[in-house]
């Protein structure tokens, strides 16, 4: 038997566009290759840019196309993860994407959230992820396990590090790099590409899961 589930909640409510929250932590240049991209001119809004930090060069891109900033967490002045998901839901978000979040998204906004959050890992996951595993120390481990392709992963979160079911991934040839820096150079070209086309996805709610598998039409 098929088992064939919708992850959108706006298509049955006929919602014209996609609005989406992204979750940064740092450089945010995963974040100007949304702002940047033709997604912003069509269906796809970024309503806000949240991060775990107080402030961030991520925040100055948000800034630069108005985007709202908010910063979560237990600092002074920060957003509690208890009052996210109203403010999420004021926002009237669809989407939740992490661009370069390094925290762990507590499980109660995973629960209210299933399914509508997702993450740009740089490797091929299922190797080189989990806890820890973020920035150089990624391709540092891929670099010294001597590998020779990595790439970008898009993947659903769930409530462990790099563990939900992945939705998109894009190779890149590393055979003949010198260094842990060019890995992450090629791959970050293809998560420039990778990142927005997955939201475009959602957007035309062209994502199922079926048979357990994500599905992209
Ligand atoms: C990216 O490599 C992303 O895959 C990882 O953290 C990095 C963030 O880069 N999760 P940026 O902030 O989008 O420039």
């Amino acid at each position: 038997m098929t088992i064939f589930y919708y992850l959108t909640n706006f298509s049955a409510t006929k919602i014209k566009n996609l609005n989406i929250a992204v979750f940064v932590s740092g450089r945010g240049s995963n974040l100007k290759a949304i702002l940047n991209s033709d997604l912003t001119k069509n269906k796809v809004i970024v309503k806000a840019v949240f991060s775990d930090k107080k402030n961030c060069p991520a925040f100055e891109i948000a800034s630069e196309h108005s985007v709202k900033c908010f910063s979560v967490g237990d600092c002074e002045g920060c957003i509690s993860y208890t009052n996210i998901i109203s403010l999420l839901e004021s926002l009237e978000i669809n989407l939740i994407v992490l661009a370069g979040f390094i925290k762990l998204i507590p499980n109660s906004v995973v629960a209210e959230y299933r399914n509508r959050i997702i993450n740009i890992h740089p490797a091929l996951l299922p190797s080189f992820g989990g806890k820890g595993m973020y920035g150089r120390k990624v391709h540092e481990a891929v670099f010294k396990s001597s590998a020779k392709v990595s790439g970008a992963t898009v993947h659903f979160v769930d409530e462990s590090y790099d563990t939900g079911k992945i939705i998109a991934q894009r190779c890149v040839d590393i055979s003949d790099v010198k260094s842990p820096d060019e890995i992450a150079e090629r791959v970050l070209k293809v998560e420039h590409e990778i990142l927005p086309y997955v939201i475009s996805k959602f957007a035309d709610d062209k994502i199922k899961i079926i048979n357990e598998r994500v599905v992209i039409e």
